[in-house]
């Protein structure tokens, strides 16, 4: 299976199995919305209490707030986003689509990369063991001819993005023949800016109303907040605040599923530091943030750091954190060296003095800020592509199962008596399940052969099937069947909450944070 088609069904099981829905389905859909089902909201707050707990409960100079979606317009004047926060966008006249121009060009340039990758890959097999990759592509003609085309794209397109060249943009793409998708043709209107932000109006006469902003980010939530919480937590610098909560924009190309979506959450930490300390913070939080990911056990080579060549005017340091998506490695989270940037911008537009009083100095300045920011989405699917599995079994028939972290699953054992019409089995099942229900999320299923129903826990991610048999009722003991493995194994049924616990219990995977 290509990874687009494994992405496909990935994108199927979510809908088949109550993890992920298209908003407003029966209507037809809404593009980029999606609804989390039954099963993608229990794994979605697993997500958020791994970062939760990892940020507020690990750190004791980090606390949370939960501040609103709306804000007082003027936040997004001092924070930039009314006047910058926009997307280059130019229309096919020809199929009057519209796409992001910064977008045509950087797949322009994965379509050479491709091509010298795949130049490259045809020099290995050809000669096997002695290739030297290096000596290859400087010397193979096909490469350089490639290589010289990406450059010179590459170098015009950071200075047009450098200088906010609209019309340079546009160059780029007619130069190179970028065309439509849809039209073939290259029949380009000119590339304008587009505000992504959402707005609507507050008050109750059109006369009287304010347009305001469904917030794009969270952070401001808490720049405007950094007081309040300062004095009343009579916080001392260093120190964060942590929030999540949901954000929207009106992304033009909202595409690959939950990745980019119109409205998502994030959870966003703004750490508040000294003036002239943000490398070393910066240093540690991409350290702190890449451990709490590795952790997860889903492979520390699909992970790597993007750090950011061209940085916004108000960043002195930024970096992605990439995952291995199905369709490549994709931002998952950012972390950003932000400067007084926003505060000493509320502290303008405001007119309200934004100071930390620091004692051991006796100086009063605006603090400086490091802020990690990770999408949940984004975060949900990197979990759900990278457990999703189709296995050959030795009976020849195929399994799917989601190798989902113990700790993230949404549900944690499944309790099956063996027949459903025997009371005494059903009995002793319900009375497992009404017992390990206070520790647990579990489900009870008595429905079909015991071979269908692990594969519905399998399809789901459930960690331990139990199995109630008849022999149950006379040792009081069960079988417990492990996810990844299938091994079976006899255990007291006194003994399943601390075998299951150690598995999926969340402090475990917090304690290996230290
Ligand atoms: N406060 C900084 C900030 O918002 P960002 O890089 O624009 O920075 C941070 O967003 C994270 O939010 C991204 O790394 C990504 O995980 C997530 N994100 C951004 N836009 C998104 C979208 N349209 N859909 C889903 N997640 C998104």
């Amino acid at each position: 299976m290509t990874q687009d088609e494994l992405f496909k069904v990935l994108v199927a099981h979510c809908k088949e199995y109550g993890f992920i829905f298209p908003s407003s389905e029966i209507y037809d859909g809404l593009a980029a919305v999606y609804d989390y089902g039954q099963m993608g909201v229990e794994l979605k707050n697993n997500i958020k209490a791994y970062w939760w707990n990892a940020m507020t409960r690990l750190n004791e100079n980090i606390v949370g707030i939960d501040s609103c979606i709306f804000m007082h317009p003027r936040i997004w004047e001092a924070s930039g986003h009314v006047g910058a926060f926009n997307d280059p966008l130019i229309d096919n006249k020809d199929s009057k689509k519209r796409y992001r121009a910064d977008v045509l060009i950087e797949d322009f340039l994965c379509k050479i990369e491709e091509k010298i990758n795949k130049e490259v890959a045809k020099g290995r097999k050809k000669f096997g063991d002695s290739f030297d990759e290096v000596q290859f592509r400087a010397t193979n003609p096909n490469v350089l001819r490639e290589q010289k085309k990406y450059d010179e794209v590459h170098n015009r397109y950071v200075a047009a993005e450098k200088a906010n060249d609209l019309a340079e943009y546009k160059n780029i793409i007619v130069d190179n023949g970028i065309v439509c998708p849809i039209s073939g043709t290259c029949n380009w209107t000119d590339v304008r800016q587009f505000n992504l932000m959402f707005s609507t109006s507050m008050g109750s006469t059109s006369e009287g109303a304010n347009i305001i902003y469904l917030r794009p980010e969270t952070a401001q939530g808490i720049f405007v907040n950094y007081l309040n919480v300062q004095k009343t937590g009579r916080m001392k610098l260093p120190f964060g605040i942590a929030q999540i909560g949901k954000a929207f924009r009106n992304e033009i190309v909202a595409r690959q599923f939950i990745f980019r979506m119109r409205e998502f959450e994030q959870m966003e930490m703004q750490f508040f530091i000294k003036p002239g300390t943000e490398l070393e913070w910066f240093r540690k939080w991409k350290e702190t943030r890449m451990k709490w990911h590795v952790n997860l056990g889903m492979g520390a080579e699909n992970y790597r750091f993007h750090d950011h060549e061209k940085l916004a005017h108000y960043a002195n340091a930024a970096t992605d954190v990439e995952f291995q998506f199905p369709f490549g490695f994709k931002e998952l989270e950012g972390i950003h060296s932000r400067t007084d940037f926003d505060l000493g911008n509320h502290q303008k537009f405001s007119g309200k003095k934004i100071q930390y009083f620091d004692p051991e100095t006796g100086e009063s300045y605006v603090p400086y800020v490091i802020e990690t920011s990770i999408g949940v989405d984004r975060m949900v699917l990197a979990v759900l592509s990278h457990s999703y599995k189709e296995e050959k079994l030795e009976n020849g028939e195929t399994r799917v199962v989601l190798g989902i972290p113990a700790p993230l699953a949404p549900v944690k054992a499944a309790v099956l008596p063996l027949l459903k019409n025997n009371e005494d089995l059903v009995n002793l099942a319900q009375s497992i399940m009404d017992d390990l229900k206070y520790d647990f999320n579990c489900q009870y299923d008595e429905k079909d052969s015991i071979g269908k129903r692990y594969r519905r826990q399998d399809a789901i991610g459930t960690p331990f099937c139990i199995t109630v048999d008849h022999d149950s009722l006379q040792d009081n003991c069960v079988t417990v069947r492990e996810r990844d493995t299938m091994t079976q194994k006899r255990v007291p049924i006194a003994e399943l909450r601390s075998i299951i616990d150690k598995e999926v219990n969340m402090n475990n995977l917090l304690r290996n944070l230290k």
